[in-house]
């Protein structure tokens, strides 16, 4: 199953990096796919991803790869809202096209993304998914290469 790396900046302009394994896509016709950040269990708050994308309404979806599996796993840690994730990770990040987060280099399928929707099923701790609904703008080749999601 391949990993929803999500790649966001705050309205402050803080990037920020989280992985997100409930991920598909719901549409062809317009390309929509869609992630769950959920409610923290810690304190039921929402992550920075979600706050991020419903301040500035744009981001990546950058699918993961094994030679980077650990460096994901880093960005899964609950670090503050101003901490940069590119910086803790080590990961690279390069200007997209079209959106203002940027891609993470290292990662072989990118997909800019603009938010179209965003769904409250529960405000409980983990008890309900937050759906985020988004339409990607461009999809980086693969060029052959073996994704190995
Ligand atoms: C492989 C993997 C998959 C994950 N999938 C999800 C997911 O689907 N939904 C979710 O809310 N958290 C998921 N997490 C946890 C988030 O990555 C974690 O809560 C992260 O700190 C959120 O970061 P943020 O607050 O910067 O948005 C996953 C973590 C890992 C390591």
């Amino acid at each position: 199953m391949p990993i929803a790396f999500v790649s966001t900046v705050s309205a402050d302009g803080v990037r920020n990096l989280a992985p997100f394994s409930f991920f598909t896509g719901i549409s062809a016709n317009p390309p929509v796919i869609c992630f769950s950040p959920m409610i923290r269990a810690s304190d039921a708050s929402r992550k920075d991803t979600l706050r991020n994308i419903e301040a500035v309404k744009e981001f990546v979806v950058n699918v993961v790869s094994e030679e980077f599996a650990e460096k994901m796993n880093i960005c899964s840690a609950e670090f503050p809202p101003e901490v940069d994730e590119f910086e803790m990770s080590g990961l690279t990040p390069i200007p997209s096209d079209l959106v203002k987060p940027p891609r993470v280099k290292e990662s072989r399928i990118n997909m800019e993304c603009r938010l179209v929707q965003v769904v409250d099923v529960s405000a409980k701790p983990l008890g309900g998914p937050t759906y985020t609904h988004h339409r990607p703008l461009r999809h980086g080749a693969s060029e052959n290469r073996q994704v190995k999601p």
